[in-house]
């Protein structure tokens, strides 16, 4: 990273206290969390680090090595500009604890951030910043906030002041992860249930198509909005007092099939299969059926291809290519979609061979080269042993 050091930046170091959360993988699960449904995800071994202390300057000054320049904003914080750039996360929280739990009366603060989350990945930097951020608060103000809590807060951050219709699932995983464990949370109750990764021979990997996941934002309202008019639909045909897609079968669906949009039924059946999906995920985790977990990333990559359609072309040839090669479970895009990450499920022995194939390959159509990250699975913020 090309940025300054703490002691570049800051006339001295005196003070700092330091925290980290983790990015994540989701092994399955895309989407639904927004509409009460599974989720698989998994904190990794990448994370957002802050280092935090008072100042008495009436200000907050930030500073990111990923995007050098200090910002100082005066205080009262005025609302979120579009020049703040990533300070826009660290305003949201502030701004989130002011309304929730009307704090206010807080001194200067120096922030600096780095980490090895890349950017724009699908890897939930921007999660893992807001609940870094509210951690240190937390600790440093006493604020007494559970970390469930916290999930929350840090994803009203994201939904009101962000902008971002995110759903619960990577502030949750990256408070709550546990290492060498996925998380089941079935996100209508909150219930979780920790899922132990035996992986054997096999390792997870992320190919990073190096396309930032830009257009995703927009998109990903997009899809909210259409969920919610298939929920309308439902709610219509079948029972008003429905809160979420997640409640309804495919038979149900199919039964008033021609009362959605065209797309909008897409989206619907989508969301009732990878619900059941997650469920079989679990299921063939633990009891090691790899073959099986390998058809279920193929199939809902299919899914996210063709019916919720938030692929692209990146994207799906590295899946294309994998499904053809040697030494591959499973794989599929990740995360919100239109970029960012290619999940997959390799033999460890064939890791270096394949990626040096794909890498070519993709070069050929795309003209760059994409990145691999190995995967750890690591605990939260919450759950670190110290
Ligand atoms: C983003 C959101 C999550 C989730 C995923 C898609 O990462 O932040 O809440 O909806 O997309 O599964």
């Amino acid at each position: 990273m090309s940025g300054k050091k703490i002691n570049e930046v800051f006339e001295n170091t005196d003070g700092f206290i330091n925290f980290s959360a983790p990015g994540r993988i989701n092994i399955i699960g895309e989407h639904t969390d927004y509409n009460n449904g599974y989720v698989l995800p998994a904190a990794i071994n990448r994370n957002i680090n802050l280092a935090i202390r008072k100042n008495n300057l009436n200000s907050l000054r930030s500073y990111s090595q990923e995007f050098p320049g200090v910002h100082i904003h005066k205080y009262p914080l005025k609302e979120i500009y579009s020049k703040d750039g990533w300070v826009k996360y660290l305003k949201a929280v502030l701004f989130t604890l002011q309304k929730e739990i009307n704090f206010r009366d807080f001194p200067g603060l120096d922030v600096y951030v780095s980490g090895d989350i890349p950017v724009g990945a699908g890897l939930s930097s921007s999660a893992a910043l807001e609940v870094v951020f509210l951690f240190a608060l937390n600790k440093l103000f006493n604020l007494q906030l559970e970390p469930i809590k916290m999930a929350f807060l840090a994803q009203e951050a994201e939904n009101d002041f962000v902008g971002v219709k995110c759903g619960i699932m990577d502030q949750f995983i990256s408070i709550m992860g546990k290492e060498n464990n996925a998380i089941f949370i079935d996100i209508r109750t909150m219930s979780y249930q920790y899922i132990p990764l035996n992986l054997k021979d096999y390792i997870f990997v992320l190919i990073d198509t190096s396309v930032s996941h830009s257009l995703a934002n927009s998109e990903y309202n997009n899809r909210r909005q259409e969920c919610e008019e298939g929920l309308k639909v439902l709610q219509n045909c079948l029972d008003p007092h429905l809160k979420s897609l997640s409640e309804v079968g495919l038979k149900d669906i199919n039964h008033f099939k021609d009362r959605f949009s065209s797309n909008v039924y897409k989206r619907v059946v989508y969301i009732a299969e990878e619900n059941l999906r997650v469920q079989q995920m679990v299921n063939a985790l633990e009891k090691g059926l790899f073959r099986q977990v390998g058809q279920l990333l193929y199939s809902s990559h299919n899914g996210l291809k063709y019916l919720y359609e938030v692929s692209c072309p990146e994207l799906d040839l590295i899946v294309d290519y994998l499904k053809t090669s040697e030494g591959v479970v499973g794989a599929r895009m990740m995360g919100g979609g239109f970029g960012g990450c290619v999940l997959a499920l390799l033999t460890k022995n064939n890791v270096d061979k394949i990626f040096t194939l794909i890498k070519e390959k993709y070069n050929i159509v795309f003209q760059k080269y994409p990145q691999l990250y190995p995967v750890t699975i690591t605990s939260g913020i919450a759950m670190k042993k110290n």
